[in-house]
């Protein structure tokens, strides 16, 4: 079996398509990514050289090299993952999330239909629903409310692979996961950003009053999904993954100042993010019943692992905050 990832150099594309070599021992993987400021070789230094491993360089919105790959390269499964991620760039400016999100899904969805790929998984987020007040819970049945650039291009791209199913019957599923931390998460999100900063002694910018939650998951526990839902999935569905584990943003904050053994002043409250969604939480009932999928790392467990590894891996992220990756990826990598 042959998939296509895409987006593979980014935080959760690159914990895919390792856990797909390591666990997968039939499956190949071709990881198309653009590698945008996000995208990161180092990332997949360690299977590089691995056979059933390729890397191509091609924006998903590209339609004739995406083509050109497919002709040459046919796969049974694309699973996508690109995207511009980051709310906060998308308040900014919107339109590189829909030349990618939005456009490059629709690309993708014709791709897979004209090349006769069995199955599309597009990997949304729970962002997708919009605001929740501080009772509910998102279920796959709940309306898409999205409030910022980046949550409504997530939402077109769902609307335009759910229409490819009621369309033409192309076998598609989509998933909408919660918030993901980890290993390789780039340093502007808020948990590499606050590890990172305590690192260097410097401050950590809480939005607004640090009262809105998120459901936290690790993301080996979102890769371990896709891939069940990849197998077992049914066609024209949409599954929702979720940690069952809110916390508030300030909770976080005080959480990781325990562990990183740093006081409470470091957190500094700063302006609010322009229309901060509240509250996210997620029932993920559906995969746990259909498909027997639970999260297994702790989140104890897991934030404690996160800080030791960017405690461990300061290079790595070091050379992100600097700037000085992009010749780095020019040295050992030979690209840009
Ligand atoms: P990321 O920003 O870390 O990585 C995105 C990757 O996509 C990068 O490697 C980048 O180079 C690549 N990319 C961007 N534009 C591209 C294009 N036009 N063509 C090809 N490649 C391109 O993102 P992430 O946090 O790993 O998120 C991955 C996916 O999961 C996204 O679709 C996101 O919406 C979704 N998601 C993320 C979270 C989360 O908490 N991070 C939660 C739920 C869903
Ligand atoms: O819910 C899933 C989504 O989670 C994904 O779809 C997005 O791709 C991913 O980036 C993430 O979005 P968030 O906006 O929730 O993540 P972020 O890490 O940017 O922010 C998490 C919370 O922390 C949010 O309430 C804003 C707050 N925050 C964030 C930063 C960067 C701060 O208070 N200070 C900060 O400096």
């Amino acid at each position: 079996m042959r998939v296509m990832v895409t987006g593979g150099l980014g935080f959760i594309g690159s914990h895919l398509v390792r856990w797909i070599l390591n666990h997968q021992p039939e499956v190949e993987v071709i990881n198309v990514d653009s590698l945008t400021y996000a995208g990161n070789p180092e990332n997949l230094a360690d299977v590089k050289d691995n056979p059933r491993y390729r890397w191509r360089r091609i924006s998903v919105s590209d339609s004739l090299a995406l083509n050109t790959l497919l002709d040459e390269s046919p796969v049974d499964a694309i699973m996508n993952l690109a995207a511009e991620s980051h709310v906060d760039r998308s308040i900014q400016s919107g339109v590189p999330f829909m030349e990618t999100n939005v456009l490059g899904t629709q690309v993708l969805l014709e791709a897979a239909r004209s090349h006769g790929v069995k199955r599309f998984l597009q990997v949304s987020t729970d962002e997708v629903y919009g605001s929740l007040g501080p009772d509910g819970l998102f279920s796959e049945t709940s309306p898409l409310a999205p409030n910022s650039p980046y949550s409504a291009s997530k939402a077109s791209a769902d609307l335009l692979t759910l229409a490819a199913f009621h369309t033409y019957r192309q076998d598609i599923i989509v998933t909408r996961c919660s918030n993901n931390y980890g290993p390789y998460q780039f340093p502007e999100k808020l948990i590499p950003l606050f590890v990172t900063n305590g690192l260097e002694q410097k401050p950590w910018p809480l939005y607004g009053d640090g009262l809105n939650v998120r459901d936290w998951l690790h993301v080996e526990d979102h890769v371990r999904a896709l891939w069940m839902v990849l197998q077992s999935g049914s066609p024209g569905e949409v599954y929702n993954i979720g940690g069952n584990n809110e916390h508030t943003n300030r909770e976080i904050a005080h959480a990781l100042a325990d562990l990183m053994g740093l006081p409470y002043s470091i957190i500094v409250p700063v302006a609010d993010r322009l229309g901060h969604d509240r509250r996210y939480a997620i029932d993920a009932n559906k995969i746990r019943r259909e498909l027997g999928w639970q999260p297994e790392v702790s989140w104890s467990q897991g934030l404690q692992d996160t800080v030791a590894w960017y405690r461990d891996h300061r290079g790595w992220w070091e050379r992100i905050k600097s700037g000085t990756y992009l010749q780095y990826y020019r040295n050992q990598y030979g690209v840009l």
